[in-house]
């Protein structure tokens, strides 16, 4: 991977140094490195599963638990191809793919950079002995390839993103069934289910936190593109009066809640789609986008899907995806409201927004300054000795503080390295046991930030660390 810098003046770190740190603390590693790799996939290590659960976790807290009005569902990953029938997915889910006839490079068109065909550019190009320029003209403005440069292109084919498969042992037609490429799907095609178990009457939402896959003509930027990801999504069932006013409520309330896990004001805004840009399903579309080190991008859609998935699915399966409103009497096919995440994504965002360098005594020190709700560990405990009356008394402080924090345990090397480690995989709070501890029973608890010390009883560190932590 080139070392993509961060823009001037945006906060975070760079792609590279985070890559970096990601493999060498176990975030995430390449999948099946053994093997080379495979094809921009990736799995997520000891401190990645932590962090990436603690994401979906905030979501979920803030999307399902603190409020009355959403429920949640864990949908198949593999179900009925009908599905994907009525969606539009069959037909309508594809991406623009073109090859390179001079070097064979595939590539999606929609994303090929552009140039202004001028005499100097045709001679450039005719010297370099590509092909099809004569169908070219000055002045027009044509895609090349990414990886040579060559306009020589294919006319774009339609590619369909979703991955095949087969269910049962035949690999024949009638058994096909495709892995699902958002969760949202799911959310429809339970809409009776949840209306007739939950008791909950439109404006009301269904949440989903769960795996996708889509066959992407280029992954790539580490996960911020990859084939299999994990998707955070709300589908929100309004009276279609009532879906500007939702709509905007989602924006401001996805919005704050990146602000509020610690993305900085300067990386993240709203962009609102235009008309060419819709999916097939949208009446309207704005995108929160994060400032990545290549530039601004999307971290989550938040559409407005009209009745047209409802719609869709009764038309195709005969059922009435409708709501009764028993007080005035009206029938109606709600309208729905979706803000979709992506969690890996959001995952590598909050990743770089927390990666900083600074120095203390005098070192250059690396840490990431996440928010304590998404950091792998929320303490680490560190006997200052490996002798075996501290470390008997270490275990007692983590087992008092395991029962409500992930920790960590850490006896190696020593206590100024140990600091360090902590600091790069944001862990907020290090608590250190010495040979003072067996006689006065307190510790030191050290802040990630700003590195200060303080001696505590050990009979107060759960009450101090919740005021510390926030939770
Ligand atoms: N249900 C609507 C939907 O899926 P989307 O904009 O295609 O909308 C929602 O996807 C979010 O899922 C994106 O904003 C992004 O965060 C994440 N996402 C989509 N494709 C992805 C991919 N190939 N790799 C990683 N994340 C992806």
């Amino acid at each position: 991977m080139t070392d993509q810098r961060a823009p001037e003046n945006s906060p975070g770190g760079t792609m590279e140094a985070v890559v970096n740190l990601c493999k060498r603390r176990g975030f995430i590693f390449p999948s099946a490195e053994i093997y080379g790799g495979f094809r921009s996939t990736y799995d997520y290590g000891p401190l990645g599963v932590l962090m990436l659960r603690n994401v979906k976790d905030a979501w979920w807290r803030s999307m399902v638990q603190m409020r009355h009005d959403v429920v949640g569902l864990d949908a198949a990953i593999l179900s009925s191809p009908k599905i994907w029938a009525a969606s539009g997915h069959l037909e309508n889910f594809t991406d623009p793919l073109v090859d390179c006839k001079s070097c064979k490079e595939r590539s999606r068109l929609d994303q090929l950079e552009t140039c202004l065909v001028t005499e100097d550019l045709l001679k450039t190009w005719s010297k370099k002995g590509w092909k099809g320029l004569e169908k070219i003209n000055l002045g027009d403005q044509v895609p090349v390839c990414s990886s040579c440069g060559s306009p020589d292109l294919t006319e774009a084919r339609a590619f369909n993103l979703m991955f095949k498969t087969f269910v049962g042992p035949m690999e024949e037609s009638g058994a096909e069934a495709y892995l699902r490429p958002e969760t949202a799907q799911g959310m429809f095609v339970n809409f009776s289910n949840i209306l007739n178990t939950s008791r909950k009457r439109p404006p009301f939402g269904i949440a989903q936190t769960g795996k996708s896959f889509r066959n992407e003509i280029t992954p790539g930027n580490f996960v911020f593109r990859t084939r299999e990801f994990e998707q955070m999504e709300l589908e929100f069932f309004v009276p279609p009066a009532e879906s500007d006013r939702w709509f905007e409520y989602w924006l401001k309330e996805r919005f704050d809640w990146y602000l509020n896990l610690g993305i900085p004001e300067e990386s993240i805004r709203l962009r609102h789609h235009d008309s060419q840009e819709l999916s097939h399903y949208s009446a309207g579309t704005c995108d929160v986008e994060f400032l990545y080190p290549w530039g601004w991008g999307e971290l989550e859609g938040i559409a407005n899907r009209t009745d047209y998935d409802l719609t869709q699915h009764s038309k195709f399966s005969g059922e009435k995806l409708e709501y009764f409103d028993q007080q005035s009497g009206e029938r109606y096919t709600p309208h729905v409201i979706e803000p979709a995440a992506g969690a890996t994504r959001a995952m590598m965002a909050f990743l770089l927004s927390a990666y900083a360098q600074d120095e203390v005594g005098g070192e250059t020190r690396t840490v990431l300054r996440l928010d304590p709700r998404l950091a792998p560990y929320k303490v680490a405990v560190l006997p200052l000795s490996k002798k075996e009356p501290l470390i008997d008394l270490s275990n007692r402080v983590f087992d008092l503080l395991k029962v409500r924090y992930m920790c960590d345990y850490d006896e190696t090397q020593s206590i100024g390295r140990r600091y360090r480690r902590q600091d790069e995989i944001g862990t907020p709070v290090c608590v250190t046991v010495d040979f003072d501890s067996l006689d006065d029973e307190s510790v030191t608890i050290r802040s990630r930030d700003t590195t200060d010390q303080v001696r505590v009883p050990i009979g107060e560190l759960l009450s101090l660390l919740g005021d510390k932590l926030g939770f």
